[in-house]
């Protein structure tokens, strides 16, 4: 007999919705010509076409949950630009600039650097290796930060000097989870519940990404986080966005839709399979813009 404990309704959070800006970029040129991460298989062909539907079913989503989408260009040649996350990272107008880590994606740098200029961001020219939200994610006051495949110790270093901020580096130690965000998603970056409950904030993880001394660091600084299956991490189903109450998942991720319901949120699948063959999901697609 399971022994698993349902929350009663009664005790299920209320969450509060936070309107977000977010900065996107339709897959126009999208393929796998390169492999940079285990996903990729230059050899399986894709489908350009569906990637923009799909694609494009997110950003409807985002529309329609009243959220803001600014759009780069898309280039030619530049096949992972769909990626925004990796373009920057940006806070109180402040755009930290993306060095990334292998060639076929250096160029997408200045050109995402260029657009926040443009658009009047303040930017800051990274001299360390990074790979923006991709690897660098904001909770509370603190910037939670992903080393051991992409972004460089550097740029822990370089972004807690550029935003004065706390970083804390967390080492991932699985090559299928190369970024921070395939790996941990913020839910609420402060959770302030309107029915009076804890006033932390909220994250969703996957264990087995991380080393043991990481993992400490996670379980001390998170106590009521959502750990989620091997499966759920497996589908990217924590390469998601949440906006503090509705949280675009994966389709596939079904116990951390499951689990997403018993603590209050608003699971709302969107199918980005074939985004899925260059190593990204929702998250990948998508940077927030803070003013
Ligand atoms: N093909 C891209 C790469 O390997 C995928 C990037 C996914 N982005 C992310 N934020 N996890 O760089």
């Amino acid at each position: 007999m399971s022994t698993h404990l349902r929350p009663a309704a009664s005790t299920i959070p209320e969450r509060n919705q936070h309107l977000r800006r977010y900065l996107m970029c339709r897959p126009e040129f999208f393929t796998v010509s390169y492999k940079i991460n285990p996903w990729m298989e230059p050899s399986v062909p894709t489908d350009t076409a569906l990637a923009v539907r799909q694609w494009q079913t997110l950003y409807d989503t985002y529309l329609a949950l009243g959220h803001e989408v600014e759009l780069i260009d898309p280039i030619d040649g530049l096949p992972d630009m769909v990626y925004t996350a990796n373009g920057g990272f940006v806070i109180d107008g402040v755009a930290y600039g993306a060095k990334f880590r292998y060639r076929e994606r250096e160029p997408e740098g200045p050109e995402f650097m260029r657009w926040f200029a443009d658009n009047g961001f303040e930017v800051r020219e990274p001299l360390a290796v990074n790979e923006g939200e991709g690897d660098f994610l904001l909770v509370g006051d603190a910037i939670l930060a992903g080393r051991g495949f992409r972004s460089s110790d550097d740029s822990h270093r370089e972004a807690a000097a550029v935003f004065d901020r706390e970083v804390v580096s967390l080492t991932l130690v699985n090559p299928n989870y190369y970024h921070l965000d395939t790996a941990l998603s913020v839910l609420d970056p402060v959770e302030g519940l309107s029915n009076g409950g804890p006033q932390h904030a909220n994250i969703a993880y996957l264990a087995e990404a991380f080393d043991a001394k990481s993992l400490a660091t996670l379980e001390d600084r998170f106590p009521d986080a959502i750990v989620v299956s091997s499966e759920d991490g497996a589908v990217f189903g924590l390469n998601s966005a949440s906006d503090g109450k509705n949280v675009i998942i994966s389709p596939r991720a079904k116990g951390f839709e499951r689990q997403l319901r018993e603590r209050g949120y608003t699971p709302v699948s969107v199918d980005l399979s074939e985004l899925l063959l260059g190593g990204g999901g929702i998250k990948c697609c998508t940077l927030e813009l803070r003013k």
